[in-house]
């Protein structure tokens, strides 16, 4: 009814994969897009911050949020199908993971590499999701979103979203686009990606000499659920920090002195590196200071071991920042968007 929920005084807890136990002045279940106008013309919404939350899974809670938190509940797949290629539009609130899956099953190429990975589909251009060698930003068209400055929808083709490593548009422009829906083309076969480190072998474990886009679906969800903490069993965002790009003289130096440090050359020069390993050689790996910590399966995941604070959390993240800057020079970034800082 209405299309959309109000609550004051609203829990978080259940709506971030951090757990933390954080409340929204006002919260805001959104069911159907067309009435986002209407709900942010609220006096109490227009006035206040606005914060829009898919899963919660590349969030940090640093505190209570004095403001809106929209909650992005709209549902719908629709397909037209043009020669080999599939148009798909998503509505923002999927389930990225059930996108990934349904195109899969319906044999569509592309996602492969990207399945397993929480949040929702509306998140996924904000961040340019990527992992294992494939980056959401090839399959995109257009991300359609409701733009708070002009008061208007807007279609934004791949070149306007402006995409990068974990990187966008959204994010360059923070607070106005809502994005609302994603339309993806996705082919019927493409050439696989198989480079990135643990696929060729996890392939081989499971006894697959020609790959289909589903056998190398099936790899990607045997290495991350070997690798990456689960959020359901403990609470975290996934990489919390980014793979730092530095100036290719940092780099040489840095490979100097350690030559096991993972560096990928740029195409313009610069070289990122394993956050994750910097992370790791400063002994920071299954670190804890109460139930804020360092997952011990992958160094890039913040974990919350049970009852840590939003504030405690982010205290226990600059701490790696500062120790891992203290070490090596490099000053890592957090990836997750936080929200409440002090
Ligand atoms: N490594 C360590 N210690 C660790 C984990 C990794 O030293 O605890 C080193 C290893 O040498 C390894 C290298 O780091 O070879 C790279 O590790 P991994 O393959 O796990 O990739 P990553 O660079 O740490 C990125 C993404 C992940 C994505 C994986 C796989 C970022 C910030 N993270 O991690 O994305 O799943 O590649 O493609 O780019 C996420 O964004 O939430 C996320 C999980």
């Amino acid at each position: 009814m209405g299309g959309y929920t109000l609550t004051e005084n609203a829990p978080l807890a259940s709506r971030n994969t951090l757990r933390v136990n954080a409340r929204a002045k006002l919260l805001a279940e959104l069911r159907d897009a067309s009435k986002l106008p209407e709900l942010l013309d609220f006096p109490a919404v227009r006035s206040a911050p606005l914060l829009v939350l898919g899963e919660g899974s590349n969030l940090l809670l640093a505190g209570d949020f004095d403001g809106t938190v929209l909650a992005m509940e709209t549902r719908g797949v629709q397909v037209e199908q043009d020669g080999d290629t599939a148009r798909i539009a998503v509505a923002a609130g999927e389930r990225w993971d059930d996108f990934v899956r349904w195109s899969l099953g319906q044999g569509y190429a592309g996602l492969e590499n990207l399945i397993l990975i929480p949040g929702t589909v509306g998140a996924a251009p904000i961040q340019n999701i990527g992992a294992y060698g494939t980056e959401v930003a090839e399959f995109i068209e257009s991300v359609e979103a409701w733009d708070t400055r002009e008061r208007r929808v807007a279609q934004l083709d791949r070149a306007s979203c402006a995409f990068g490593y974990r990187d966008s548009l959204f994010k360059h422009e923070p607070g106005r686009y809502i994005v609302t829906a994603v339309r993806f083309a996705l082919p019927r076969s493409r050439e696989l990606r198989l480079d990135y480190a643990g696929i060729r072998e996890e392939l081989a474990r499971m006894g697959v000499a020609r790959p289909a886009p589903f056998h190398v679906a099936e790899a990607v969800v045997h290495l991350r659920t070997r690798k990456l903490p689960d959020p359901a069993v403990i609470g975290n965002a996934g990489s919390f920090f980014k793979n730092p790009v530095v100036g290719a003289a940092q780099a040489e130096a840095l490979k100097r002195d350690h030559p096991e440090l993972p560096a990928w050359p740029q195409a313009d020069g610069r070289s990122k590196l394993s956050a994750a390993w910097l992370i790791e050689a400063a002994g920071l790996k299954g670190s804890r200071d109460g139930d804020a910590g360092i997952s011990n399966r992958h160094a890039l995941v913040l974990v919350n071991h049970g009852h840590a604070s939003g504030g405690e959390l982010w205290a226990f993240a600059q701490h790696v920042i500062a120790t891992v800057a203290a070490k090596f020079g490099v000053r890592l970034e957090p990836e997750p968007v936080v929200v409440g800082a002090r």
